[in-house]
């Protein structure tokens, strides 16, 4: 079911759940501090508890209430990547519940760029808790169609078009002299380095740092194998094999479509080829979602 702005922003007021488009990929939000609403987006997606919401916000001055401190760091990070596909991770407030952070006394935070969910986040005037709107463990959509094919229509979705990015946002912690990166995104580390000096420390994530980032995400209907070699491709000799661009800009905006049109086309599963690709930039968090899209047991 399609929406305008207007009825999405009234949904939200009275404490309802409406997907919405941002530049990375669409979430499914909902009012942070309205109880019914965090319930309802955990349940809607089948999401377990453990796994926190990212809250998203208007602007610094929406963030600073929800979180205990704010360094230096963060101001420099917020300043040139807000709005924009970056989320930080910082000690929250006893304003954020322990339901949208799965208990953990932290909070993610990110202002998104895309003009509707700038609107609508206008409309009602308080942070949107908005995890992307998928089933748990599912392809994110980076498009109004996947939403309503994700959730059979049931969910009211504003359509805002492709999600220009089409990959989720980079996520950082925030620690004593540096950043941790949790999840690869467009932000990528040279552009952190870049952004924080020389002075800060910029570290990937280990398995243990972001709770629900699991090695099974991201999942298609249909099975993935990537492969490296030629010898890994002939195992998989009669299989179809969807191409990589060599743009990572464009491999990124369109992966999530090309996974789903791939696993309609072919149930049976289809093939990546992940040769020649290198693990920086951008291509690091392509990796990232097809190494989890593919693990499968
Ligand atoms: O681009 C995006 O970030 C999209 C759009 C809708 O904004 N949102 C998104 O949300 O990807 P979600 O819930 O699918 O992924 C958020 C991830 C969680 O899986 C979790 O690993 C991490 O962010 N996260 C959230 N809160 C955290 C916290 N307090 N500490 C560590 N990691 C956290
Ligand atoms: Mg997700």
């Amino acid at each position: 079911m399609t929406v305008d702005e207007a009825q999405a922003v009234a949904r939200l007021r009275e404490g309802g759940v409406v997907a919405l488009p941002t530049e990375t990929v669409y979430g499914l939000a909902g009012v942070f501090d309205r109880e019914e609403a965090v319930e309802a987006i955990f349940r809607t997606k089948a999401r377990p508890y453990f796994d926190p919401l990212i809250v998203h916000v208007l602007d610094v001055g929406q963030a600073r209430p929800l979180v205990a401190e704010w360094p230096a760091s963060v101001q420099a990070l917020v300043e040139r990547f807000w709005p924009g596909p970056l989320t930080v991770v910082l000690p929250k407030t006893e304003r954020v519940s322990d339901r949208v952070t799965a208990g953990l006394p932290t909070v993610a935070l990110r202002s998104p760029a895309h003009p509707v969910f700038r609107a609508v986040l206008r409309g009602v005037g308080k942070p949107l808790a908005a995890p992307s709107a998928n089933r748990f463990g599912r392809t994110s959509p980076t498009a109004a169609g996947h939403v309503e094919r994700e959730f059979d229509g049931r969910v009211p979705v504003v359509d805002g078009g492709t999600s220009e990015i089409g990959l989720e946002s980079t996520v950082v912690a925030i620690e004593d002299g540096g950043v941790r990166v949790l999840r690869p995104g467009a932000v990528t580390e040279a552009m952190l380095r870049e952004c924080l000096g020389s002075g800060v420390r910029v570290v990937h994530r280990t398995r243990e740092d972001s709770p629900g980032h699991l090695e099974q995400h991201y999942q298609p209907e249909a099975p993935v194998w990537l492969v490296r070699t030629a010898e890994e491709r002939r195992a998989h000799a009669g299989a179809a094999e969807m191409p990589l661009g060599d743009d990572p800009l464009l491999v990124a905006r369109d992966l999530y479509g090309d996974l789903r049109r791939y696993s309609e086309a072919h149930p049976e599963g289809f093939v990546i080829r992940l040769d020649r690709r290198p693990n920086d930039g951008m291509w690091r968090a392509i990796r990232d979602r097809l190494e989890r899209a593919a693990s499968r047991p």
